[in-house]
């Protein structure tokens, strides 16, 4: 089984292959190829697979490579794990944003449609070249916004593209264990858009505790989400939001702590990273130790404007392995082998949620098998969360429509009906800003 990683030289691809190392099933993946534009990064991130694989004969063999259609050519599974305009594009995106006094998130608000609008372009051009390269393969897209990217590949791969993330499946985690259960054994009612979704109940044999946990405040500010969105505000929605929602419910704060920020975090993850990237350009460096040592500040810090804001405190030590890698494998276990399994992800939602058409990608529990992923059937959305949901997907279907044609119009009108951005003007300014900073969006005219 071949797997072709691309963006093979960013920071995370060490987690995927540690899961790869782990696996010893039959029809496991035997060869990774990286693929990335940036031939220096491919070399650093090989460097640490390799002492990862040190003294493993059955490790699965690596390649790199800075041509993508050899990439993808003979590739089983193509993991697409890019970052256009790389972590100071993500840095710009913030800065415009909280100039004008909006939120600058990588996925969220203003940041995430100036990301998005980079993004878009790279990733049809990739899902056509799948489609022509190797059709038979499967996609798995990392690659954020990772609903809007997704959908975007939808509609040159169908359902052979597939969105994961790792915050519901944390979520979904956190929940069962505050509640004492085995996250094995509970059904979590989760769904919505990626970063923007809510679990609404968690069964475990065929009782939903979730009214257990929101009646009891103590148990509520035992989690990260509890801490984050309080226990009133919990029990007011009736559902805990995936915590990505903190930066809508909370959205003056969130935007104040960015701006007091010493570092904004694609700033702080730039620096980090490079530093690491550097390192890794001396012969004798430690590959390995050095990137343990980045991920874990990296992980410790996640979100911490978040919980600066809220008084949440830390981050606890089981939240800090973030189980991406393990939604991957697990992905991709289920399709080789057929082994049946249910996981939270982003696919088209056929008939799923009747607010949406049936082409929109949401992120929804998916029985997974050698067919692909399909939806299960959910309660509908509550009002509240419909609002949101729509308002989104509209937002999503302007950065489509503008990678598409190309049109500026198009793009200040994605900016202006974010529920994020408050102001008509305020998407003019953005536009404006952003295709000042991004040479990737030169095409914007
Ligand atoms: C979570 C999100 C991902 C995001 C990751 C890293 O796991 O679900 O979409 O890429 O955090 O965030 P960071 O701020 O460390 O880049
Ligand atoms: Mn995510």
């Amino acid at each position: 089984m071949r797997l072709t990683i691309l963006g093979g030289g960013g920071f995370r691809v060490p987690l995927v292959y540690g899961a790869l190392l782990g696996d010893r099933a039959e029809g496991r993946v035997t060869r990774v190829v990286l693929h990335d534009l940036d031939a220096g990064r491919l070399s650093a991130v090989a460097r640490v697979l390799a002492e990862q694989a040190a003294g493993d004969p059955d490790a699965p063999e690596v390649t790199v490579t800075t041509d993508l259609d050899e990439a993808l050519r003979g590739a089983d599974f193509v993991f697409s794990a890019i970052r256009v305009g790389g972590l100071e594009g993500r840095a710009a995106d913030e800065r415009v944003a909280l100039a004008q006094g909006v939120l600058g998130q990588e996925t969220v608000g203003a940041g995430g449609i100036a990301y998005g609008l980079r993004t878009v372009p790279v990733a049809v051009d990739i899902a056509r070249r799948v489609a022509r390269l190797a059709p038979e393969a499967w996609v798995i897209n990392f690659t954020n916004p990772a609903g809007l990217v997704t959908e975007a590949m939808s509609r040159h791969l169908g359902d052979r593209v597939i969105g994961i993330c790792d915050s519901p499946v944390g979520l979904g985690r956190r929940i069962a264990r505050v509640l004492g259960a085995h996250p094995g054994e509970a059904w979590i009612d989760y769904v919505g858009l990626n970063h923007l979704g809510w679990v609404r109940g968690l069964r475990v044999a065929g009782r939903d505790e979730l009214p257990r946990l929101l009646a009891d405040p103590d148990l509520l500010g035992s989690f990260e989400e509890g801490r984050l969105f309080g226990p009133q505000w919990l029990r007011s929605l009736g559902a805990v939001p995936n915590e990505y929602l903190h930066y809508y419910y909370f959205n003056r704060e969130t935007v104040r702590a960015y701006q007091r920020a010493e570092k904004t975090r694609g700033a702080f993850l730039r620096d980090q990273q490079a530093g690491f990237y550097e390192e890794m350009r001396r012969p004798d460096a430690a590959a390995l130790t050095a990137w343990d040592r980045t991920r874990a500040e990296r992980e410790a810090t996640y979100m911490a404007e978040n919980r600066d804001a809220a008084g949440a405190g830390e981050r606890e030590d089981d939240d800090l392995s973030g189980g991406y890698e393990k939604v991957a494998l697990a992905l991709m276990r289920a399709i080789a082998r057929d082994e049946r399994t249910t996981l939270i992800l982003n696919v088209r939602n056929r008939g799923t949620l009747s607010v949406l058409d049936a082409e929109a990608v949401i992120e929804v529990p998916c029985l997974v098998d050698a067919n692909g992923a399909h939806p299960v059937t959910v309660d509908p959305l509550p009002g509240h969360a419909t609002g949101l949901v729509c308002a989104v997907k509209a937002v999503e279907r302007e950065v489509l429509s503008a990678a598409e044609s190309g049109s500026r119009t198009t793009a200040v009108k994605a900016f202006a009906l974010h529920p994020l951005v408050d102001s008509v003007n305020v998407a003019h300014a953005l536009v404006d800003g952003y295709t000042a900073v991004h040479p990737g969006l030169a095409y914007l005219t």
